[in-house]
């Protein structure tokens, strides 16, 4: 038996896959190294992963069907997808929308197809997030909150996921579960969030710009617990055929200021800061409310970003070689 990942080359991806290896699972990866940030970051994260007898990888679009529906054909073994590729990233989403479309919404739909052709599929796990809910100002955010004002187009793709996979469990009866993930960092982490803007920045003596003139709060939730996470939630499937909805946050809406004053402990230095106002696009505020996610996986987070931000610092010196 065998867990497809896709995104595998991913900052949350690599880790899942690492977790499942460590844990004895055959895992067949998929990323196609999509050139948002540095792929020379993919490929270091990918590196040890394929080093490994129980894993192999596919490069490949996700949106590409022949390839991905071919796949199934190859890997009778494969019954369970944690599917994590995406176009990732809120304000990118202002520069090129099409993107967002054709990975976030064509991908996942290839991804569906996919699973509805797999006889036997245990589990379908994806990636939704917490930009769905929006201009939501009630707090902490909950699953049953309405989630109908998406205030980007990346939130939007999310949120489309989420309904086509509803949709699909209707008609093809499968067992799916969407995460909505919320503001993940740690080692290996992504070079466009704020973690890695603010120690970079910091380290360089550039300035930081803060958005909503500084008053922004984050669900940091650090990369273990959402890969414990993931996979405890991956071994939980629904009893029958549903669609079910989780938040994977740190339940803790942490001030941006008192985050950043970690890094400058961290790292040592003091930071530069530029308030400005909010950004169209840009949520002033994220909260888990994961009571749920507790209830039903007997998942808690376990890092606080007192914790998490050094730990952070430290690969991120190792890795740039500072
Ligand atoms: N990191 C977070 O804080 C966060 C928060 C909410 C939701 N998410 C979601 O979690 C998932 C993983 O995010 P991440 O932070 O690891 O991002 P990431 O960009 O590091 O990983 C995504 C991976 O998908 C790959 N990919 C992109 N387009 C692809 C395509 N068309 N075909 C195949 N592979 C493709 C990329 O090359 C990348 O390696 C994504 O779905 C993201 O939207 C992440």
């Amino acid at each position: 038996m065998s867990v497809l990942v896709t995104g595998v080359a991913g900052f949350i991806g690599s880790h899942v896959a690492r977790a499942l290896l460590a844990r004895g699972e055959a895992v067949i990866g998929v990323d196609n190294f999509s050139d948002y940030y540095d792929p020379i970051l993919k490929f270091a994260r990918l590196k040890p992963l394929r080093e490994h007898k129980d894993f192999a990888f596919l490069e490949a679009d996700i949106a590409d069907r022949d390839a991905m529906l071919a796949l199934a054909g190859r890997h009778a073994e494969l019954d369970r997808i944690v599917h994590l590729a995406a176009q990732p990233g809120i304000r990118h989403s202002r520069i090129d929308p099409y993107i967002y479309v054709q990975t976030n919404v064509m991908g996942h739909l290839v991804m569906l197809e996919l699973a509805r052709g797999i006889k036997g599929l245990k589990h379908f796990v994806y990636a939704s997030s917490s930009s769905v809910y929006g201009g939501n100002r009630k707090t902490p955010f909950a699953v049953a909150d309405r989630v109908d004002h998406p205030v980007s187009l990346y939130a939007a793709t999310k949120r489309s996921d989420e309904l086509m996979s509803e949709t699909y469990v209707h008609q093809y009866g499968l067992k799916a579960t969407g995460l909505r993930f919320f503001t993940v960092y740690g080692p290996w982490g992504r070079p466009d969030m704020s973690p890695w803007i603010f120690a970079k920045a910091i380290h360089e003596g550039r300035t930081i710009e803060l958005n909503h003139l500084g008053s922004i709060k984050r669900d940091y939730s650090y990369i273990d617990d959402i890969a414990a996470g993931t996979l405890a939630v991956l071994d939980k499937p629904a009893g029958e055929a549903s669609h079910r909805l989780y938040n994977l946050g740190a339940a803790r809406s942490e001030d941006i200021v008192h985050v950043l004053s970690l890094f400058e402990k961290a790292l040592g230095r003091e930071a530069k800061v530029e308030l400005r106002p909010g950004e169209p696009g840009d949520m002033q505020e994220t909260a888990a409310d994961i009571a749920d996610t507790t209830r039903d996986f007997g998942w808690t987070p376990k890092v606080t970003v007192e914790q998490g931000v050094p730990l952070f610092v430290d690969w991120f010196k190792g890795y740039n070689r500072l």
